[in-house]
């Protein structure tokens, strides 16, 4: 599926719905923030797009998902960290839920990772002697500063970039996998994802109202937002380029 902003709005997943208690106003602003981050670059990479339709070499592959894993593997870890910058108990209740819902009851989203990346023939040992790139050590350690410091609204507005677009993401990602043949079990994580990260993004949206309501706070919110989606988009370009080294490697 095309993730778009409507299914944010309304679906039928058991995930996190919005709340009916947000302003019209704010519901105008972050229904048009929902548009601006599902159509930046980001989101659309060329890379993303190409996955799509074009099979990858298993090498490629492999530097794909390893690049993914770096990424995102300690990611609940600096979503809780937004409860250290705040005393709003509301803001603190959603943070945790998206947090605790990497955790599960028994087996985490990362576990569920590995079991992927095992379907994938991808070892623990691959795992360890991996290096990557610097974009996404930046990446990391740009997501970890900004959940980590104030103003809060420069948070919020990258969490929300960060969960709102993950939905499109995995989506893509999943588009990919398909078009290489793989079976739903072993795209389990991902289909999986696109409704936890539309819950997710929906948990961030219903606590939003009290910090996007005057220019300096909307001012900060969508600093977070641009600075989230620069990251990500450095991420890309740099996975695209180390995926057609690979290729040019193997040739
Ligand atoms: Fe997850
Ligand atoms: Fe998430």
């Amino acid at each position: 599926m095309t993730v778009l902003a409507k299914d944010f709005q309304e679906n039928d997943f058991k995930v996190m719905q919005r709340s009916s208690g947000v302003s019209e106003s704010v519901k105008a602003y972050l229904d048009q923030k929902v548009e601006e981050i599902l159509a930046h670059r980001s989101v659309n990479h060329p890379f993303l797009a190409w996955y799509g339709e074009n099979a990858l070499s298993k090498e490629q592959e492999k530097q794909l998902y390893l690049e993914t894993n770096a990424y995102f593997k300690y990611l609940p870890f600096y979503v809780a960290n937004i409860s250290t910058i705040t005393r709003d108990e509301a803001v603190l209740r959603e943070v945790l839920h998206n947090s605790t819902d990497e955790l599960g009851t028994q087996k985490s989203h990362s576990d569920m990772f590995a079991q992927f990346l095992d379907m994938l023939d991808i070892t623990s040992e691959d795992i360890e002697a991996y290096e990557p790139l610097e974009s996404s050590v930046a990446l990391n350690e740009g997501i970890k500063e900004i959940y980590n410091s104030l103003p809060l609204e420069r948070a919020l507005g990258a969490l929300f970039a960060d969960e709102t677009q993950s939905a499109a993401m995995c989506s893509r990602y999943n588009e990919g996998l398909k078009n290489q043949g793989y079976d739903a079990r072993t795209r389990h994580f991902w289909e999986l994802h696109i409704e936890a990260e539309i819950g997710h993004s929906n948990a961030i949206y219903n606590i939003l109202g009290p910090y996007v309501t005057d220019d300096e706070g909307k001012e900060r919110f969508e600093s977070g937002i641009a600075h989230y989606l620069q990251l990500m988009e450095k991420f890309w370009d740099n996975v695209e380029l180390r995926v057609q080294e690979t290729a040019a490697a193997c040739a």
